[in-house]
């Protein structure tokens, strides 16, 4: 297939790219920072992304007219969960808006639609793993806004897929999110680590997430899915991980703590839980994806592997 990919330059799109690349699609990668405007250069397999800024109904209709792809796969999104608090203009403008302008065209074009959303449209409550059939009712502006994105996609676009993804690990150096986060502050020299252990989620690693993505959109078993790793855990358990993995447990403290420790910091209202279960995958034998500490350990030997290996060096270690 012709794919047309939006926020292709993230934690997810680069795993994206390269998983739907392998399965021997034509990728027409697009995100919002990038100078590269000529989708010729990126279908001749330039690996160079196109700037397209999905607040653009004008920028979506040129590029879905120049590429004339089979799929559109909108991965474009303002993730920064504080910053949308504060600013949720932007966060309506890019994550509300911006579905509904791809959304929009794709409908007008009959083309199907990948969403990627996100656990965060859950109020958090539930004591178990939130599936497929359960109440979205998001507590910030990033989970309305992005549960808005699912409204518009469900009514505008027949052919579609919404993918929740949970705690999303990858990136490498894009890495911005926890796993990134914590790996910064051990370069840096830190010995003591603070987590939090009020919080529940399952971790997604981006590259699992991009294979099931490819494999599901094979299938045209359109719907709502939640595709994450297996298992569930707080974020003073993922750093545990991280360091376990790492060799640095006994050289580190990880300091347990509530949420509210981190309140200056991290000011949106987040929800408890965020733990995920793939109920639709499996109902299609189609859930493939890890428990999350094996993935943990796969990015970390594969995205820094001078520190992974270090814990196997008698002098360093
Ligand atoms: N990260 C998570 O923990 C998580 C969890 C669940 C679901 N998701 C969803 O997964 C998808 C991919 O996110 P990610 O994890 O790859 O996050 P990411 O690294 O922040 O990637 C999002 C990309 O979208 C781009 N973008 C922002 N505004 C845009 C606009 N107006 N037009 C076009 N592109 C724009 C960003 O560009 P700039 O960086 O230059 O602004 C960035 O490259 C998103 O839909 C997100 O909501 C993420």
């Amino acid at each position: 297939m012709r794919i047309l990919v939006t926020g292709a330059g993230g934690m997810l799109g680069s795993a994206l790219v390269p998983a739907l690349i392998d399965a021997a699609h034509t990728v027409c990668p697009t995100d919002l920072h990038v100078p590269v405007d000529d989708p010729w250069l990126l279908l001749a397999g330039n690996p160079r992304i196109g700037h397209l800024d999905v607040r653009s109904p004008d920028q979506i209709a040129r590029w879905i007219d120049r590429v004339q792809p089979d799929l559109v796969m909108h991965l474009a999104a303002e993730t920064d969960v504080d910053l949308c608090e504060v600013r949720p203009d932007e966060a309506s403008a890019t994550n509300a808006m911006g579905t509904q302008h791809v959304a929009q065209a794709c409908g007008t074009a009959m083309l199907p639609l990948v969403y990627i959303s996100t656990a965060g449209v859950f109020d958090g409550l539930k004591e178990e793993p939130y599936d497929e059939l359960d109440q979205a009712r998001p507590i910030n502006v990033y989970g309305r806004a992005k549960l808005a994105g699912e409204h518009y996609v469900q009514t505008l676009v027949a052919r579609h897929y919404i993918v929740r993804a949970g705690w999303m690990v990858g990136g490498g150096a894009k890495d911005h999110k926890f796993v990134g986060k914590i790996i910064q502050q051990l370069e840096a020299g830190a010995d003591t680590l603070y987590a939090v252990d009020d919080r529940f989620g399952t971790p997604t690693y981006a590259p699992d997430f991009a294979e099931g993505l490819t494999r599901l959109i094979a299938t045209n078993h359109y719907g709502l899915y939640h595709m994450a790793c297996l298992g569930s855990g707080t974020r003073y358990d993922v750093a545990g991980v991280i360091l376990e993995g790492l060799g640095r447990t006994a050289a580190v403290n990880l300091v347990k703590v509530s949420s509210g420790y981190f309140d200056e910091t991290y000011p949106a209202p987040r929800p408890r839980s965020e733990m995920m279960h793939n109920l639709m995958l499996e109902r299609l034998g189609m859930n493939t994806m890890r428990p999350w500490e094996e993935a943990v350990h796969e990015y970390l030997q594969r995205s820094f592997p001078e520190a992974y290996a270090a814990q196997f060096d008698p002098v360093t270690a």
